[in-house]
């Protein structure tokens, strides 16, 4: 998997499917309801798929896939594949995308060098084929990373027929989902990466290249200029660690921007979470590694702003740190200056994304940020609130939060909204400090949202906690276990949606 820009060649055609040039056509096909392109596919495998449908060998249920021989004389193309879409009335673009994915995911175990795949018309033009192009280049993201063998080989080649395939309007959808994808699978091989291979530093080289050939302006603070920014909670969380933390901030400044408004977009980057002295248990600590995903979609998101040209400003900043229990660690009932100049008693060392995000989101306000969200595998708490099916939303006001609801639900990333009432900031009272570090288990992933609600001052702010949703732990049809890349396209779309901003 390339580490920064993937190769992929995405072409969209009107092309008869006789014509088309691939080793593998695949065309969603419903379970209720017959699509013209059935009739087309049918004819070149002779008869092959309407048989398999009578039977029910093929039933058109999400997901399922049957393939079949190419026989019709004056095809160029050799195998057909049906993939199942469910009722036609519950098909939307993320069904089209996890389709999309699903057969690109297939082509990619099969090691098939040119894939097509039929887009029709139930959905919004553009929006499918923007989904579409998502879809096929998340199939192609390869887990196997160290492996000396590589077990596939996603497609080098990928075509979109639609029948409106020569509209410039649905060129750029394909492009623009093209990025987006990419942009998707880069933070999934961020987060996949081992602690021992993206330490702070790592990151943020990689940050640095990721950012430079995509246009950004690159900063990167060591711990020499944190500590002279008098950022003490990201200093304080890397104490314990023989690695330095790293403070990243990619700068999105189009010639001609408007001064405002400016985005601000934080991730948290744990490169490793042991909990530090507040000690996690050994089973499943080895999922820590994924402790940056907020991070690594932060970088992600940038590069696709980038790449596509978003219309305003807008200020990635990323604190990369270990959490680690070394002999220099903070320890419970320590006291740290953040950079605002509010103190915190750090009552609990495993609540430390919190303290990495506060001093982060005040150096996003200093770049001028006028409007916040941030991202972080922040509570067990919200894994346990919404499971694995949507990111938990927290902050204010309403109308931001109902913005980042909107744009998440068109990128395919679940999001739902939190309370973020007044007395969970009693939980967090200190005797000796201005606020503690940890509320304790009741509301849990509330009042971490309401500790870096103290740091986000009264800019529209949207805190997003991806603990649940930043890793599979089971394979799907469209994803293999492991870094999900949730976030990045939520991320990236939301600059566009500036016109709707108050
Ligand atoms: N990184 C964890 C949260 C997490 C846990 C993410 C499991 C994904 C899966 C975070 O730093 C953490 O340890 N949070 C604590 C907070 C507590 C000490 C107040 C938690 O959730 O237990
Ligand atoms: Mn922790
Ligand atoms: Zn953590």
């Amino acid at each position: 998997m390339a580490l920064t820009d993937t190769t992929v060649e995405l072409e969209v055609t009107d092309a008869p499917l006789p014509k088309i040039e691939a080793e593998l056509i695949a065309a969603p096909i419903f379970e209720d309801d017959e699509t013209s392109v059935f009739a087309a596919l049918d004819a070149g495998s002779g008869g092959e798929l309407s048989r398999a449908r009578t039977s029910r060998e093929f039933t058109g249920e999400t997901f399922e896939m049957f393939l079949a021989a190419v026989t019709a004389d004056g095809w160029r193309a050799r195998r057909i594949a049906l993939i199942g879409a469910g009722r036609r009335q519950a098909f939307t673009t993320e069904r089209l995308r996890q389709i999309a994915a699903t057969i690109g995911l297939e082509a990619r175990r099969r090691r098939v060098a040119r894939l097509a795949f039929h887009v029709g018309d139930e959905l919004s033009a553009a929006a499918a084929v923007q989904a579409a192009a998502e879809g096929l280049v998340l199939g192609g993201f390869d887990p196997g990373l160290y492996k000396t063998e590589p077990k596939t080989g996603a497609p080098a080649a990928l075509q979109i027929q639609h029948e409106r395939g020569a509209d410039q309007v649905l060129r750029d959808a394909a492009s623009r989902g093209r990025v987006l994808g990419e942009s998707s699978n880069l933070a999934r091989v961020l987060a996949n990466e081992p602690s021992n291979m993206l330490t702070p530093r790592m990151l943020a080289d990689r940050a640095v290249t990721l950012g430079l050939d995509a246009g950004l302006r690159v900063e990167v603070l060591d711990e020499r200029a944190i500590d002279a920014h008098g950022m003490g909670l990201l200093l304080g969380v890397a104490r314990g660690s023989a690695e330095p933390p790293r403070l990243i901030a990619l700068h999105h400044e189009p010639a001609g921007a408007p001064d405002g408004p400016v985005l601000g977009l934080v991730g948290k980057g744990i490169t490793f979470d042991t909990g530090g002295i507040s000690l996690k248990p050994a089973d499943g600590m080895e999922r820590m590694k994924d402790d940056m995903a907020g991070g690594a979609a932060v970088i992600c998101a940038m590069r696709a702003i980038a790449r596509l040209g978003a219309p305003i400003r807008v200020v990635g900043v990323v604190p990369a740190t270990e959490n680690m229990p070394g002999g220099r660690a903070m320890k419970p009932g320590d006291l740290l200056r953040s950079a605002s100049g509010k103190t915190v008693e750090v009552v609990n060392t495993d609540a430390e994304g919190r303290l990495i995000l506060g001093d982060a989101l005040w150096y996003a306000r200093q770049h001028g940020a006028t409007h916040l969200v941030d991202v972080a595998t922040l509570t067990g708490a919200c894994i346990v609130a919404l499971g694995r099916a949507a990111s938990g939303l927290f902050g204010g006001p309403e109308w931001w939060l109902d913005q980042v609801v909107a744009t998440a639900l068109a990128a395919g990333d679940r999001v739902w909204p939190m309370p973020l009432y007044d007395e969970y900031l009693d939980q967090l009272r200190s005797e000796i400090a201005d606020v503690s570090n940890s509320g304790g288990r009741p509301a849990g992933a509330a009042t971490a949202a309401m500790f870096v609600k103290q740091f986000a001052g009264d800019l529209p702010w949207a805190h997003i906690d991806i603990a649940g949703t930043a890793w599979a732990d089971e394979a799907k049809p469209y994803q293999p276990k492991g870094a999900t890349g949730v976030a990045v396209r939520t991320l990236a779309e939301l600059p566009f949606t500036r016109d709707r901003w108050r």
